[in-house]
Order: structure tokens, then sequence, then C-alpha cells
């Protein structure tokens, strides 16, 4: 084994790891995590306001984590929940299923990440329903395999084409209109529009939407969209399904993004913090829809016992520790700090969130609203040197995105602020030059 360096990993990931599974924003080599922090190869400590994308919900090694997984793993009942079924696998589909609104006659199927769980919904809902047209939002990301990518809305993802039968919509976007009028009612006038014409009720199967634009730039729809979203499709028999893969379990301070909204989907997709951390994935529906044929969605580790026990942990967890409350919490501390932080710093354009999930939309000027990418881009860089991990998403490259762990602290969050404010200024100042991330594409 040869000596971990900083520079020997990032070296050896360049010569062994393939690209197309990367997105990197720095020399980003980590060792080992603690909590909310990660610990870099050099050995400095990061405050971790990404958590992976929001997959690792409980921070680094959390000891209901460990115990499930370790408990689990020393005797694995199977590795599977394909033939046999066992305890870990049916206690997260009974959690699940106690923890969602809905019918009574539901089930859980599992999967290994979001980008599964969606394409399974999409797959399902097609077939239980015969309908070929599906309803999706410009913007959304919804996954990385085929059919997710494929009603997907992102512009990263504008080299992949649209499954045919895909309407897409503008989601909502407050801060930027992309077209004159209130943003929720011209979209809800073209969903009108797309239904009384080229997207008839009688073949559209589903409409799939994030109760939070994630991807997009965690952008919030305004107050009642979502429900005129959810009224539309009861009125004209079409499945809602809910992509919760990003913002749900607690981040937003309630146990379900969509609680907010005070709807109930047909379906819903979790992924991500539902492992703690593991590949772990889930859809909640009805049996209806999801008990298929034999093969229907088959992948051999569906249901793994060791990801289900860390599913059932980081629920278990959820609720033992009232992390909702904490998201609530913090969310607030972050929001009133990023206020502040925007008084002095004009680069901060926006805003916005709910909880634990948070934009910062970044702007070259306030007035014309020009998207401030490369700054976006070094300022992530330079909260890495000065030890806060922190990513970027948005159609534009410019929104910063919080995600930190469910169990951030108070102090962490007060730290982590800090850091941010010294790295605007950092960056608002020239401190971080070209050079600096040259090397990496970002999205
Ligand atoms: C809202 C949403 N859905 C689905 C996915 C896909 O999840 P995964 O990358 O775990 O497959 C993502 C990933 O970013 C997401 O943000």
């Amino acid at each position: 084994m040869p000596a971990i360096t900083n520079q020997g990993l990032i070296a050896r990931d360049a010569a062994s790891v393939a690209g197309i599974e990367k997105l990197r924003f720095g020399p980003f080599a980590i060792q080992s995590g603690e909590g909310n922090t990660l610990i870099t190869e050099d050995g400095r400590r990061l405050i971790d306001f990404s958590a992976s994308w929001g997959a690792a919900s409980l921070g680094h090694g959390h000891p209901a984590i460990v115990e499930a997984v370790t408990r689990t793993v020393r005797h694995m009942p199977s590795a599977s929940i394909l033939s046999t079924t066992h305890e870990p696998g049916v206690a997260l589909a009974e959690k699940l299923l106690s923890l969602t609104p809905g019918g009574e006659d539901r089930r859980v199927w599992f999967g290994h990440s979001g980008s599964d769980a969606n394409e399974t919904i999409i797959r399902a809902v097609e077939a239980a329903t015969g309908k070929k047209r599906v309803i999706a939002f410009i913007g959304a990301y919804h996954g990385g395999t085929a059919l997710s990518m494929s009603v997907s809305g992102h512009t990263a993802q504008s080299h992949a084409a649209p499954r045919p039968g895909l309407f897409l919509l503008p989601y909502p976007n407050i801060y930027r209109p992309h077209f004159p009028g209130h943003v929720g009612e011209v979209a809800l006038a073209q969903l009108d529009y797309l239904l009384a014409t080229v997207c008839p009720p009688h073949d559209t199967a589903a409409i799939i939407f994030e109760a939070i634009q994630a991807d997009g730039g965690l952008l919030v729809p305004p107050p009642g969209f979502i429900a005129a979203i959810a009224e539309r499709a009861q009125r004209h028999g079409i499945l809602l399904v809910c992509d919760e893969v990003k913002v749900g379990l607690a981040r937003t301070g309630m146990m379900h993004a969509f609680d907010a909204d005070g709807i109930t989907p047909d379906l819903i997709s979790f992924g991500k913090g539902l492992g703690g951390g593991l590949p772990l994935s889930a859809v909640v529906g009805p049996a209806s829809i999801l008990d298929r044929t034999t093969a229907f969605a088959m992948q051999t580790l569906c249901g793994n016992p060791v990801s289900c026990s860390a599913g059932l942990a980081v629920l278990e967890t959820i609720e033992r520790e009232k992390l909702a409350g904490n998201t609530a919490a913090r969310g607030k501390q972050i929001m009133d700090g990023l206020k502040k932080l925007a008084e002095k710093h004009p680069l901060i354009g926006d805003i916005r969130g709910r909880g634990l999930a948070i934009g910062v939309e970044l702007v070259a000027n306030r007035t014309t609203k020009e998207p401030a990418g490369k700054a976006c881009q070094k300022i992530v860089y330079r909260c890495f040197e000065l030890g806060l991990l922190v990513f970027y998403v948005g159609m534009k490259s410019n929104v910063l995105e919080l995600t930190p762990p469910l169990t951030l602290t108070e102090a962490e969050a007060a730290a982590g602020l800090a850091i941010l404010d010294q790295a605007i200024d950092d960056v608002t100042q020239d401190r971080v030059p070209d050079a600096a991330i040259a090397a990496y594409a970002g999205w």
C-alpha cells in the first residue's frame, strides 16, 4: 500500500476512478469522518455542510448506525430480500409505512439509490396505468439511470434525451421568474394548457415533482403551488409522485418535505439520507402499483439487511433525537446568519430554503442578477481551505447548497457561517486565483 498523502490519493484517484462518476470542486480527499466533521488526509478538520449531498443524514460514525450495521453484518440474514425475507427489511418496510401518509394497502420497494427508486416508480406507474405520458419539471434531477434521467429536466443532463411522452413544466423560481406574472400561477396555467391539449389526462400516468427543487437551485415554490399540483392530479386521475430523495426525512424541519404543503402523494421515493450513508432507497406506494410481476425491478442486493438496518437506525434516531426539531432550529440559525452576511456581501443575491435544505444564490450584480458561477466555485474551494465542506447546485452553477447532517450543532452551524463569511470576503477581494479552480469542472 502506498502511504496516504493528500497528493497521493488525488493522483491515485485520477488514475483509477472513472471520471463519469465524479463531480469534483477541488482536491478534496477525506481520510475519515467523525460526527459532523470530516478529516482530510493531511489531518485538517472540515465542518460538513453537505453531508455528501444529504446522504450522511446522521453525520459520520453515528453510534446508532455503527451499532445497527455491526450487529447485522456479524450475522447476515442473507444479503438480499429477493428470495428470502429477513427482520431488518420487513421492520424497515413497516416503519416507512407507519411514517408515511396514504391508504391502507401500500407496500415498500427497496433499492440502492434515489435513481433506481425513481426509475422503478416510472416503470411501475406506466405498467399499472397503461398510460404513456409523464409530467416533470425543468430543473429537476431525478437520477442517473436511464429512465430516471429521462424524466429529469436539469441542464447538467442535457447529454441525455428525454423519454418519449415526457412533458416538462417550469418549476416556479421566485427569485428569477421565467415569464411575466405570478410564478406559481404561470406554471399552473401551463400545466392546465398541457392537460387540455397535447398531454391529455387519459394518457398521463404521473406528475413527478420535488416539494423543494434541490439540484435546480434549492427552489422553494410559492405557498399553495404544490397543493394546486396535487389538486390537478387528483381531479384528472393522474398519479402524484413526490421525490423526497434529497429534502425528505426531517431535513426541512418536518418528517417529509411535502408536509409543508398538506398533501398526500400516491408514491414517494426516498434515498440519500434514508441509508445514513449506506446505499439504500425506497419507494412507498399502493400495492396495486408496486406489486408487479417477478423480475419487474429486481436487483440482487435489494433489501440488503445491512443497509436496511442502517435505514431503520436512521428513522428511529430521527424520532428519538427529535431531529426534525433540530433541523428547524439550526435552519433558522443559519438563515438568520446568512441574512446578516447578505447585508455586507453584495455577492449574495438570494437565500432560500427550509430547515437544513438551504440555497444561497450568488450574483455578480444584484440588479441584473447575473449569475456568479465562477465566484461560487471559488467560494467552495476557499471554504475547503478554511475548514468547511460545501458544494453548489443550480442550473447556472451559482447556488451554494447547504445540506449538513440533521445532527448539526449550534456551535458547528456558527463556525460554518463564520468560515463562509471569510470565504466570500476572500473571493470578493480576489484572493483566490482562477488557477486554483481551473482543473475542476463542477457542474
Ligand atoms: C431529488 C433527487 N432525486 C434523485 C436523486 C438521485 O439520487 P442518487 O444519486 O442517490 O441515485 C437525486 C440526487 O441528487 C436527487 O437530488
